[in-house]
Parts: C-alpha cells; structure tokens; sequence
C-alpha cells in the first residue's frame, strides 16, 4: 500500500512536468510531438532559428512580438555578431529625436526590440479589415491548448463544408473557435526557403514557427525543467530517508 502511494506520488510529480493542458473548443486538437515538452524538455535550437525566419519572412508582417529585443536572439543560438547582423536588417525609429528635433530612422542593434509592423494597434487593425493581429511574444502561453492550438491553426485551413455560412472576408479554419478566422492562410509550401535544407512544407514551417513563438512566451522552460528535476530528484530522497528512519523508529518502539 505504501509503496503503492510512494510509486503514485512520484508519477503525479513526472506528469507535472508535462506541461501544457487540453484545449476544449469544440474540436479536440491534434497533439504533435515537441522536444521541449516533458521534464527533460529542451528547445531544438536549429528548430528555433528556422522558427524565427519564418515569424520574420511571414507572421511579422502582421504580428509584432513586442516582448523581444535583438539581443535575446542569443539565447536560441544565434551568435553576438549575427545578432548584431539581423538587427542592422531592420530599421528602427530612434527613442530620442536629433538635434533638430526630429525623430529619425537608423539601423537597428541589438538593445532595440524587435520593431513591429504597425505603429499602434489602430494602424494593424485598419490594415487587417478591423481585425487585431495578436502580439506573438505571449500568445502561446495566452491560449489554451498552446503549442498544439497555434500548430492547429496554421495547419488548419479549409474549403469550408456545404452550408457554412462563412462572413465576407472570413477564412475557414477547422480549430479556430467559431472556425471563421480573418488571418488569411499565412503559411503555404515553399514560403519560405531554410539554408539547412529543411523541407519547407507547410507542417515543417508551422512546427519550427510554433517553436520559435513557445521560446518566445517561455524563454525559462528549460531552466525551469532543470530545477524541476532536482527537486524530484530532492523530493524522492527526501522521501526514502524519512521512510528508513520511522521504520527505524518503529522497529524499535515494540
Ligand atoms: C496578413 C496578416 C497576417 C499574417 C501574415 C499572419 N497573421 Fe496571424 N492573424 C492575423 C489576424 C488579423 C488575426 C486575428 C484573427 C481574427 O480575429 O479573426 C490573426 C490571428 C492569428 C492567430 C489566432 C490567435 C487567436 O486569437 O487565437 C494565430 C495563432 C496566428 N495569427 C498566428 C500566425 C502565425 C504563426 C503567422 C506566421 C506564420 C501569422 N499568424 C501570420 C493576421 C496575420
């Protein structure tokens, strides 16, 4: 019996670290398979870089990710001086006006965050016919299902099904609650081309995207799994220590 709850205790603590909950829309959604799921969890670092071109060469031109700067490109493998590179891609308006007072454009660098495409949310919304397009930074951690959900969406576009009254300017999407989304079908195969010969296929793209956005909205995970497994690890001595001394005790006390 004991053993029995020592055994239950120590699985409840292993499926903890397995992270992210159910999504209960109408449709169930597909789980896929990702590295940094469980308590052993860690980002693929090529994944992530083929994520973030394909946020800058498609998701940014209409969602910001407002929570990055340059500089935390580091963390998914990127090297200083390539960061220092991508920033000087982008153009950024300075934070303090010149001499003749005016604001001005400049190359980016690596301290800046990562500039959006719109400059407020009215702008996005005017330009995406009264729709927001949501910032990127948190919405995999905003959104039940995470991963899965954002995976579903950009997987999940379709000739909607016979007497589906679909709104003008609407798209159908099966996992979309409500499946009437604004957001046009943003991936399409070879969108975009990956310098290490990754397949661009649709799936592909919307796996290392959905990796780059979950790094983004929990750039902690794996310092997080990290600690998790030692205070199992903890946790389990812990346990067995206290056992062997009450039976010590015990033993005794007949
Ligand atoms: C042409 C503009 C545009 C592009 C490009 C685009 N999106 Fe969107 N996206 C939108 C808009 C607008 C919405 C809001 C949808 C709505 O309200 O119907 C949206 C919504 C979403 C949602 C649903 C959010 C929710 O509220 O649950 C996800 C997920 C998403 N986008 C991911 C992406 C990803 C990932 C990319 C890049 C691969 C991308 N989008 C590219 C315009 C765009």
């Amino acid at each position: 019996m004991r053993t029995r709850l020592f055994v239950a205790g120590v699985l409840s603590l292993a499926m903890w670290g397995a992270g992210f909950s159910a999504h209960a829309a109408d449709q169930p959604l597909p789980r896929q398979e990702w590295s940094f799921e469980g308590i052993f969890g860690t980002y693929d670092r090529a994944s992530l870089q083929r994520g973030f071109q394909v946020y800058k060469e498609v998701c940014s031109a209409c969602h910001p990710v407002k929570h990055l700067s340059f500089r935390d490109l580091t963390q998914i493998g990127y090297s200083e001086a390539q960061v220092k590179a991508i920033a000087a891609t982008y153009q950024v308006t300075n934070a303090e006006p010149n001499d003749q007072g005016q604001m001005f454009q400049r190359p980016g660098r690596p301290s800046d965050p990562i500039p959006g495409p719109f400059p407020n949310d009215q702008a996005a919304r005017a330009a995406n016919n009264g729709a927001l397009p949501p910032d990127q930074s948190l919405l995999v951690k905003a959104r039940e299902g995470g991963p899965d959900y954002v995976y579903a969406i950009l997987t999940g576009y379709k000739e909607a099904p016979a007497g589906f009254k679909l709104l003008q300017g609407m798209n159908y999407n099966e996992y979309f609650p409500g499946h009437q989304i604004r957001m046009p079908q943003p991936l399409s195969d070879g969108a975009v081309t990956f310098a290490d010969g990754t397949p661009n296929t649709v799936p592909q793209m919307a796996h290392d995207v959905v990796t780059f956005l979950t790094w983004a909205a929990e750039p902690n995970l794996e310092q997080r799994h990290r600690t998790g497994f030692k205070v199992m690890l903890f946790l389990i001595v812990a346990v067995g220590v206290f056992y062997a001394t009450k039976r010590k005790i015990w033993a005794t006390a007949h």
